[in-house]
């Protein structure tokens, strides 16, 4: 297509102004600019802000959503601490399905870790724990756990392919990352890396912003652009081929996630429901996650941007939060389910408006950093397609065995950094030590006291609850660091520490039990 043509095809459309400064550009500047805006479908880029945009300010004008919100019914849901009798059974149906190789994984890795300020992929973050492993290490030592697990219980090999979700911003270095790292010994056909959409920026009028003369402002079309990738990648039919049933979907960013889960994905299956959602209580009205709840009668996740303080307050009679199904980013669907909303479904979810400050460059070709919002961003949410599941559950995990986000630096804000992210790691493996009969002791050979029960008051294992052992940066945990190639959930630490006593830091891994100081390491 000649730069006339494409003027023409951008003056249709409205966004003749990104040819601005053609005559500015160098020879390469015009060619990569030409190129990226020939990919681009501009009547659809139009048609989306008019929608996202129109579906802003209804909402903006009609009343809160808070009042059309009704909590996930009872019989929908199912619970680690409720439903102890069935745990077994689930976990084992799930590790049937596993043993089958009809489980798959998808990792949510597309977003800029803005919040953390970090340039790399947030997934190549090494949170300071013992060993240095970085989040993507965990995740993968964890699949190869599961997988050696199912395998030992059903005698036969398996593979729980691993599919990651990255954006234009971080697919290279990630691809780059793994290849270092050798895939973190999983086989690299059963690692496949895909592209989710970037969607250009725009002004409140509908205008694509320039953040520099030859370039578009594109960012990630938010994490349930999945759905779109899912089909345009290829990446279904890669399921299809292999015979993947069932989908296990999470964030990269907690560090204490239970990929692919054998309990939930069993859970889910056994249920026979098409989608479901794994959630930890909420208990702080103001923590930001998004709460699982039905609007309209319809499923969905409200985001803690989106309640009113008031609503996210209100309390039942026993004191417990009223909306408390606290969004952890950890999904189950069947490929029957993804094959529809791919093909069916995908096209009617209206993007979601996220006002922001986004550097342009004006119409003078200056660059401006602005310090209020200028413009908008179009993201789809990864649940945003709850609505279409004809059977929906909710499982409810312990927050303490299952969630601690890493989302913030340590220099920002005291929760959800890489602080609270490692000492929630080596608080739930010091449980585990104890739980397997093991003991701490402290350098003059006293018994270090266990941590007290967790106040859900209705399991025995040992646990902490993180957050309020954290109140205080000194009040640090036992330095205890278990490998997940030796456990996946706390499983099979018997032989490793049973009756022993250790000193910190402790590291059990593939080499055995390390203890650090008395290794001089
Ligand atoms: C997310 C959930 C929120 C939940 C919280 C728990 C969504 C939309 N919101 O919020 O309900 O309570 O986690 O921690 O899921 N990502 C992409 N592509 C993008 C944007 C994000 O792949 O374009 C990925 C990120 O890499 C990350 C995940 O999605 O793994 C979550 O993104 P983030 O923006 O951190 O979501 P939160 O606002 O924390």
């Amino acid at each position: 297509m000649s730069v006339s043509q494409l003027h023409q095809r951008l003056s249709e459309t409205g966004q003749c102004h990104l040819l601005q400064f053609w005559n500015d550009l160098q020879e390469e500047e015009q060619l990569a600019l030409c190129q990226e805006l020939q990919a681009m479908e501009f009547k659809e880029l139009n048609l989306f802000f008019q929608r996202a945009m129109e579906d802003f300010n209804r909402s903006a004008s009609q009343e809160k959503v808070d009042a059309r919100m009704e909590a996930v019914p009872r019989e929908v849901l199912g619970s680690i601490t409720r439903d102890r009798d069935r745990l077994q059974e689930w976990q084992k149906e799930g590790f049937l399905q596993i043993s089958q190789n009809k489980v798959a994984v998808v990792l949510l890795a597309g977003g800029q870790g803005t919040r953390l300020g970090v340039t790399y992929p947030k997934g190549m973050y090494d949170v300071g724990l013992p060993s240095h492993k970085t989040l993507f290490q965990i995740q993968a030592e964890r699949i190869l756990k599961l997988e050696h697990l199912a395998e030992a219980q059903h005698g036969k090999k398996c593979t729980i392919p691993w599919y990651i979700m990255t954006s234009g911003r971080t697919m290279e270095s990630t691809e780059q990352f793994f290849l270092k790292h050798k895939y973190f010994d999983l086989k690299k056909e059963n690692v496949f890396f895909f592209q989710q959409g970037m969607l250009p920026a725009m002004s409140f009028e509908g205008k694509i912003l320039l953040e520099e003369k030859g370039k578009v402002a594109m960012a990630p079309d938010g994490n349930g652009g999945l759905y779109r990738a899912l089909g345009s990648q290829q990446v279904l039919k890669d399921m299809e081929r292999r015979g993947i049933e069932y989908i296990h979907v999470y964030c990269v960013d907690n560090i204490l996630v239970r990929v692919a889960d054998p309990v939930f994905m069993g859970f889910c299956v056994q249920k026979g429901v098409d989608c479901g959602v794994k959630v930890v209580e909420k208990t702080n009205p103001t923590e930001p996650v998004g709460v699982v709840c039905k609007v309209d009668g319809v499923y969905q996740v409200v985001e803690y941007s989106e309640i009113t303080l008031a609503t996210a307050q209100k309390r039942t009679a026993d004191g417990r939060l009223m909306f408390n199904a606290g969004n952890i980013a950890n999904h189950f669907f069947t490929l029957a389910f993804l094959r529809d909303i791919v093909n069916i479904y995908e096209p009617r979810l209206q993007h979601h408006v996220a006002q922001k400050k986004i550097p342009f460059v004006d119409t003078q070709g200056r660059l401006i950093k602005p310090d209020k919002p200028n413009g908008i961003k179009m993201e789809k949410f990864v649940f945003d397609i709850f609505q279409f599941a004809k059977k929906f559950a909710v499982y409810e995990t312990l927050r303490e065995e299952e969630f601690s986000p890493l989302k913030n630096a340590d220099s920002q804000n005291g929760k959800d950094n890489p602080t609270t992210a490692r000492h929630a790691l080596m608080s739930l493996h010091h449980c585990w030590v104890l739980n397997a009969g093991g003991h701490f002791i402290d350098e003059n050979g006293t018994r270090i006291p266990a941590i007290p029960l967790s106040t859900n008051g209705e399991s025995d294992a040992v646990t902490a609850d993180v957050n309020d052992n954290l109140k205080d940066a000194n009040d640090l945990p036992v330095q205890c660091e278990i490998s997940p190639l030796v456990s996946y959930a706390g499983e099979g630490l018997e032989m490793y520490v049973q009756e022993k006593e250790f000193h910190t830091p402790l590291i059990i891994d593939e080499n055995g039990v390390q203890e650090l100081m008395k290794n001089g390491l």
